[in-house]
């Protein structure tokens, strides 16, 4: 008889018994600073939603407004027929919000990621990675003939040597997440684009927690290091703190045209339904009429972060709303995780293989429409926690 699936029964125990089985906990309500997850009211600690843009009235407005004058569906890719007059504005406005000469939106940024990096690099080039860069970077890698090295997290010596070792390569890209997501860590952008420029390599950075974060308005990480001009691809995300859906790379006029016709994650999928793209615009149009969000959010991310650290956890090298409760063991983690979210606060474990065996989490991640109420009882709730299980 046939086997079909049945023996993913037997890798599914596997992953239970060894605590990797991913669940998946289900909002019964929009997402926010208080929600209801699997039945049960708590602070959401655990959400992307930087500026809490996600519901925005005005995102909702807008979504709904463009439903109205083009549709639900694009129903084509975008190099067929999928491409609306919306899909060009949105594209001329991140371009004009990067402060670059174009930009290309993937339906999202796993997306730009994976298909700017296939289409860019091939055999004969080589790839300078950091170690911890994000997975949809790594798949990207996977997905060439270039030869990949890795340097260690955040060590510039370290990226000059690989710089060094490569100098026969047709062409060498140094690629790294601007805001890295564990650890809530900022690269050495300026420090990157020197070397980068010594040794005649390309320089991509991934600013998915940077965009609406970092820099003056949330323009990101380029704008933080004030490398203008000196990053020659840009990668973005239109889903976390600008509340919505996709990707995007950011750079020359040539890039997009070239994107266009060889990223295989952009030619081969569908293009954004209206409602999405315009979403999208008003996002950014908020994100530059409204700066109280973006003050908002790093009050809130100070606050947080001091506050866990006078109560004496652990919160490793964040320097940003990412802020890591660093407890050792993966077992402690779940633990942490589960006796939180039964007081009321939701804050994922993150653990090995995603970070090393003695460095298992719980992520914590400060969002702008968190109040001052919500952040002192998610405190008092760590501290009660975390006393009771001698973490501190
Ligand atoms: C650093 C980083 N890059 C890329 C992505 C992918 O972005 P998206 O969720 O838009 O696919 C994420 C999201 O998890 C991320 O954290």
């Amino acid at each position: 008889m046939k086997q079909g699936v049945s023996w993913l029964k037997d890798e599914v125990n596997r992953l239970r018994e060894q605590h990797l089985l991913a669940t998946l906990p289900v909002l019964d309500t929009p997402a926010g600073n208080r929600v209801v997850i699997n039945g049960k009211p708590c602070i959401m600690l655990g959400s992307n939603n930087y500026l809490g843009l996600a519901n925005h009235p005005r995102l909702v407005a807008a979504a709904s407004k463009a439903m109205d004058q083009w549709g639900f569906g694009t129903g084509a890719v975008r190099q067929l027929a999928g491409t609306m007059r919306i899909h060009m504005e949105l594209e001329e406005e991140l371009a004009a919000f990067k402060g670059t000469e174009a930009s290309l939106v993937f339906t999202a940024g796993i997306a730009a990621n994976r298909g700017t990096i296939q289409a860019l690099m091939g055999e004969g080039d080589v790839i300078i990675s950091d170690e911890l860069n994000h997975g949809s970077i790594i798949d990207g890698v996977r997905l060439t003939k270039a030869e990949r090295k890795i340097f260690p997290h955040l060590d510039m010596p370290g990226l000059e040597k690989a710089l060094q070792e490569s100098r026969a390569a047709r062409r060498r890209l140094v690629v790294t997440d601007g805001v890295f997501s564990m650890d809530g860590d900022i690269a050495s952008l300026d420090q990157i684009c020197e070397l980068a420029e010594r040794y005649d390599a390309m320089v991509m950075v991934d600013d998915a927690h940077g965009d609406g974060v970092l820099g003056k308005e949330g323009r990101g990480i380029v704008d933080h290091h004030q490398v203008h001009g000196k990053v020659d691809i840009e990668m973005g995300t239109l889903s976390k703190a600008f509340g919505c859906l996709g990707g995007y790379i950011a750079g020359k006029q040539e890039l997009k045209d070239y994107l266009v016709s060889t990223a295989r994650s952009f030619i081969f999928t569908t293009a954004h339904p209206p409602a999405v793209v315009a979403a999208c615009r008003e996002s950014l149009r908020i994100v530059q009429e409204e700066p109280q969000h973006l003050r908002q959010l790093w009050d809130n991310t100070n606050f947080l972060k001091k506050a866990l650290q006078d109560l004496g956890f652990d919160t490793g090298r964040s320097q940003t709303p990412i802020t890591p409760v660093i407890v050792g063991e993966s077992a402690v983690a779940q633990q942490l995780s589960k006796e939180l979210f039964n007081h009321g606060v939701f804050a994922k474990p993150i653990v090995f293989p995603l970070v090393a065996k003695d460095k298992a989490r719980i992520r914590t991640i400060v969002n702008a429409c968190h109040t001052r109420q919500d952040l002192e009882e998610a405190v008092e709730i760590f501290g009660k926690i975390g006393k009771q299980m001698k973490i501190i």
